[in-house]
Order: structure tokens, then sequence, then C-alpha cells
């Protein structure tokens, strides 16, 4: 069958011939759709899930130019809403063969991209929610919003025996088309949506709680509305313009997906799940190009709601296995979204009929000023030494139904690795009677609340210090045991414990001694002999309020424990498993760990989960200042001292240190 495409060469796609490891371009995923719909397998009612890479096997030795060359290959997962079955194929695109087909039963696939948007025009013409919103006084039902939230798992109830796919459909009306919708959510209707049929199979109506009385606008043409709050006149008008300018051009070089900066290397990734990938992470020391990470990636999110409520006890989604943070990736723009000398990557997805959709600027890469990376002022002598900071910032921004998600990696001058979360977007709401407060979540408005939530990122790093052979240690700081050495009582050690085995490699942190992890590859000492190594620092570290014998326990197991660390198997990607969706089961981690693998001087990942605790504020109303959690990967030991030391100083501060630090005029001082 001949293929034919309309995907232009666009920005991002490789120029010179294509890595193994780039992203399937447009072309590619549309070949791919035309193999299978000419085979066998294909069926009426085949839809395409996601098409993504099927990535090369790691190269054994860690020798990245050895990656085979292509035959590109294709990774496809179809689900078949007649015989309610997903298959998963391998796909050679230069044979033009299927190479594997293969059923998996008694799962449920993530969102259809057509889900999205049809299920709320099938909702709006069922009599039952009709009468449901009659009954609340609402007549124009066009300007319902009705969001289709993943069914999650009720219980073997009858229509969930042999259950179709489903979803949950959440209604909030609008006053106008463009309006801030959540600002009124129809409290106590729930519609219970068969999305093979596309049919609406029930509608619960729990009672009518009034709409909140006022708007929550956002947008600038509401925003000066009396009937809107929190109330303001005017935008501000003493933001002077603040403008990042690279005379010079960015420090960095993009060649296909392959990026080089300040001696990091990498390759960036994108697929219709995980959003963005970085491969290959390496730092060149002195000459020497040393591996640290294979594959970073988000590997599962979810959002635990903790209201008993009919509207919100089962919101608990998985906003990556169940729906795909690649497919709901923003198009970023220059001036707002980044700032400064941008570079893009498009994001190229799938539809569920197997055409390229083209997300352009899916993914930003910039420098930024990070404020000073050292100093030191030699009191007697008044000489300054100082540089700046600057790090690379790679990022992607999804929306998935409410909320806004920013991924960032940052990679700094001094060898430091950050992953940072960014929260924004508009909460999930709740209507309340007036003169009522919620039990379980706090008001951010009249008659609105936000229920008690939290949000879990797990992140995975295929690690790769200085090779494949890695060790994972626990390391505790505690005071020295021995009363005879600690005369003072004031002594303190820390204490190392490998984490030897699959069975330990479920870790929680620990305040009392300061708890960290430390990677290291035993095989390779720095110049004081010891091994080489970075250190896993956690920066948000949240308790986990999911309760053992909910539904969701199971389900979302990585979300209690702070690290987990398995052995490296390329087919454990995801923290909750391949297919979360209206699962029950505990997938993912657990299953990956119950062989209980050795895990010393082997090849290793760590899984790390983020948590943001959300306890609502008005603040976070009608639109949600950014929330920031992550984590950061801190050599040590990893350098034989501060890699930063070479960083020339800037112009500006190069000119002041020749005169005294005592000189330096207003506005010369480099903080
Ligand atoms: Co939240």
């Amino acid at each position: 069958m001949a293929v034919e495409t309309s995907i232009p060469h666009v920005g991002g796609a490789p120029l010179s011939g294509i890595h193994p490891l780039d992203p399937l371009t447009g072309d590619e995923i549309e070949a791919c759709a035309a193999i299978v719909a000419a085979s066998e397998f294909t069926t009426d009612s085949l839809r395409f899930v996601m098409i993504s890479l099927e990535e090369p096997p790691k190269p054994a030795d860690l020798d990245f130019d050895l990656l085979p060359e292509p035959p590109r290959k294709a990774f496809a997962v179809a689900y078949d809403g007649g015989v309610k079955m997903i298959y998963e194929g391998i796909v050679n695109l230069a044979e033009g063969e299927i190479e594997t087909w293969t059923p998996v039963p008694g799962r449920f696939p993530s969102y259809l991209a057509e889900h999205m948007e049809t299920v709320e025009v099938v909702v709006r013409e069922d009599p039952r929610w009709q009468a449901a919103m009659t009954k609340r006084g609402i007549s124009d039902f066009d300007l319902a919003m009705i969001d289709p939230w993943p069914a999650g798992y009720y219980g073997a109830q009858d229509h969930y025996d042999n259950s179709p796919l489903i979803c949950r459909p959440l209604t909030f009306m609008r006053t106008a088309p463009s309006e801030h919708g959540y600002a009124r959510p129809v409290e106590g209707v729930i519609v219970t949506f068969d999305m093979d049929s596309m049919k609406v199979i029930d509608v619960e109506d729990h009672g009518v709680v009034p709409l909140p009385p006022t708007a929550g606008n956002y947008a600038p043409e509401f925003m000066f509305d009396e009937n809107n709050r929190p109330a303001f006149s005017e935008f501000r008008s003493d933001l002077k313009a603040l403008e990042i300018t690279q005379p010079d051009g960015p420090s960095f070089t993009v060649d296909g997906w392959g990026v080089t900066w300040q001696k990091w290397a990498l390759r960036v990734g994108f697929n219709p799940r995980e959003g963005l990938v970085l491969h290959q992470l390496t730092y060149a020391d002195r000459g020497r190009v040393r591996p640290i990470m294979y594959r970073a990636s988000l590997s599962e999110m979810v959002v635990p709601y903790g209201d008993p409520s009919p509207t919100h006890w089962n919101k608990n989604v998985f906003d990556m296995g169940e729906v795909g943070m690649g497919l709901m990736a923003n198009s970023l723009t220059l001036g707002c979204d980044c700032l400064g000398e941008i570079y893009y990557f498009d994001g190229i997805v799938n539809d569920s009929l197997g055409k390229a959709v083209v997300i352009p600027n899916a993914v930003c890469m910039h420098e930024e000023d990070y404020g000073i990376s050292w100093k030191h002022t030699d009191f007697r002598t008044g000489e300054v030494e100082v540089r700046r900071s600057r790090r690379l910032v790679i990022s992607t921004i999804a929306t998935v139904g409410n909320y806004e998600y920013g991924f960032y990696w940052y990679l700094y001058t001094d060898g430091n690795i950050e992953y940072e979360v960014k929260l924004s977007g508009v909460l999930t709401t709740g209507a309340i009677a007036e003169g009522e407060k919620p039990t379980w979540g706090a008001l951010v408005a009249p008659g609105i609340f936000g229920p008690n939530h939290q949000h879990f990122f797990n992140v995975r790093m295929d690690m790769a210090i200085d090779g494949t052979g890695n060790s994972v240690y626990e390391v505790d700081s505690v005071p020295e045991p021995d009363p005879a050495l600690n005369p003072h009582h004031n002594a303190w050690i820390t204490k190392e414990t490998l984490v030897a085995s699959e069975a330990e490699g479920a870790r929680d942190w620990e305040y009392s001694t300061a708890r960290y992890w430390k990677v290291v590859n035993p095989s390779v000492v720095n110049e004081l002999g010891s091994p080489v190594g970075y250190k896993l620092m956690p920066r948000d570290v949240v308790p986990s309020m999911v309760q053992e014998g909910s539904y969701i326990y199971d389900r979302a197991r990585f979300v209690q424990h702070n690290l987990w660390v398995t052995k490296f198997d390329s087919k454990e990607k995801y923290a909750a498993g391949n297919y979360p969706y209206q699962s029950k089961d505990a997938q993912g981690l657990p299953e990956f760990i119950a062989d209980d693998a050795p895990l010393e001087d082997t090849d290793l990942v760590l899984w790390y989960t983020i948590g943001a605790h959300h306890v609502v504020r008005p603040e976070d109303w009608p639109v949600m200042p950014c929330a920031y959690v992550g984590f950061m990967l801190k050599p040590v030991g990893f350098f034989d001292g501060n890699p930063a030391l070479d960083v020339a100083p800037s112009a500006a501060c190069h000119a002041s240190a020749a005169g005294s630090a005592h000189e330096h005029k207003d506005g010369e001082s480099c903080h």
C-alpha cells in the first residue's frame, strides 16, 4: 500500500540522516499505520492508541556509536473496541513488515485522541443528563463543559463485569462560550460513559447543590467584570521590560535531536505517552566522554483525591498512563512560555486513524543565567573571584483537562542535574451550598471548593555512571556510635548501606538522618580512591495519604515509597504498569521488584517519586500560580574537584576585578 503523507519536513527533524534513537517522523508514523491497515490484523473497529519508536536495544558496553543502524521500527498500541482487545505491534518500517502482533487481554487502553472531544457532544444529547440539568435551572446545554474523567476502578458492580471501556464525565456550566467553566461545577451529577459504543450508560444524580454565584475568570476579556473575583480594576503598569539577549547566540549546538552544551551531550526524544525523553546523557571531563544516564523520563503520575463524596471519591487520574503527556503537549510560544534564545523541537504524535499530528514547538530548549556559581573574596587583598552559573533548560508543558504540568530538565555548568515539575492550571472544583464549609477540602471562592489531593510523579532514570555496572547506597548521617570516640558529643558520621537487591529496593526518606541516596560505579575511582558517583537529593518529600483498602492503593503502589531501585529491563518503563486504565491490580514497580534481582554492580534503574501535597488555597483560584516540585542529582566524587572552576569570569567582573573590591560602582557587583 502506498503511503501518502502531508507532513512537511519540520524543525527538530534531522537533516543529516536519522539517528536510531530519534523519534518517529510523521512519515514513519503513517507508514506504520498503513502497514497495519494493509495486514491481516486490521479490522473496521481497530484504532491506534499510540505509535512510537521501538527503541533499539541498549548497547551492552554503552558504546553509543555501536547502536544498530536502521531498520527503524515502530511500536504500535492499537485497540479494537469491537472485541475489547489491545494489540501491541512491532512494525519493521524498512521491510514494511509486522514482526509481532500481540493481544493484551484483560487490559484497557488510554484515551484515543477523539475521546477527549466526542464524549461531550454525546452526553449533551442524553435525556437523563438533560433532565439533571433542567432540575438545576440550566437550559442552554451547549454551554456545558463535560470533561471525560478516566473511570478509575469502582469494584465489581454489575456494569463493570466484562466492562466496556468507560469514562466518568463531570459537568461544568459556563455562561458564555469562552468563560472559565470550572467556576461552576455541577455537583453530584455523574455520567458513566461507554467509549466502545460511544453511548451514555448511566446518569447518577445525588441531589441539587446550587451553582456557585461568582465567575472565576482570568482571561482579559472577562477580567474587569464586576461579578468576577478576585477583584481588581486594571493590569499593573509598573513592570518594566526585561529582555534576555544573547548577541553571540546560544552556547548549545543542535544536530537533529542531538544536543551539546558546556561539556554535556544528550539526545532529545519525544513520544505520545511520555512526552519529553532524554537519551544518552554524557559529560566530557578533560577530554573523556563520561556517561551518566542512558535514558530518563517521567514514568507515570497520579493524582489521588481525598474527598469521599460521590463526585470526587474516585478521582485518581494517571495523567500519563490514562491519557498521554506527549499527546497533550502544548505548542510553546516565544516570549510567553520561554524567554530568550530558544530552540524548539516539534513533537509528532498520531491520531486514532494513524495520521501524524505535528505539535509545533512541543519542546523548548534555552539557557538561563542562574545567579552565582561560586565566589570568594580574599578579605586581606580585596581580590574577588566570582563566576556566573548557567543552566540548560529542556522543557515541555502538557494540559490534561483542568491542569497544566510543566516538565523541566536542567543541566548546570557545575555538573548538577535537576528535574522540576511546575503545576499550574485550574483546580478540580466542587460546589457547596452557601454557608457550608467543606470537610475534605477548602473553599476557594463563594460556593466553590477544591478537594484535598496530592500529585505524585515518578521519574525513571536508567543510570550509567561511567558504565552500566552501578550500585546504590542509602546514606544516613548519625551520631558517632562509639562513646569513647565522641567525648564532646559533637561527632557524627555518614553510614552507607548498600541497596543489595530489589527486595530492599523500595526506600523512604528519613528526616532524622538527612538521608540521601548515592549511585556509584564501584569499578571506577576518582583520584582520591573513591568510587565515582552521583547523589540523589530529595527536595519535596510528601507522605502518601492513599490508604490501604482503597482501590487506588494497589493501582498506584509507586506513591508508597520515595525511591525504587530495579535491575534494568527494557520492558519495565512505567511505574504503574503499561495499562493502568480501569485496572485494579498492583502493576508496575511491585511486579518489577518481585523477582528480587541482585542490584550490586549491575545495570540499574532509579525510580524517584516526587510529591506535591495540595491543600488548596484561595490564592490557587481562579488559576493556580505555579507550584514547583522536583529533585536534584549532584556529582559526589564524580569529578576530582569543582567542575566549574574553568568557567571564565564574565566580562564585567573581569574589568572590575582590576580595581579594588571596594571600588565597585553601583550596578557592577556580580550578585
Ligand atoms: Co493540585
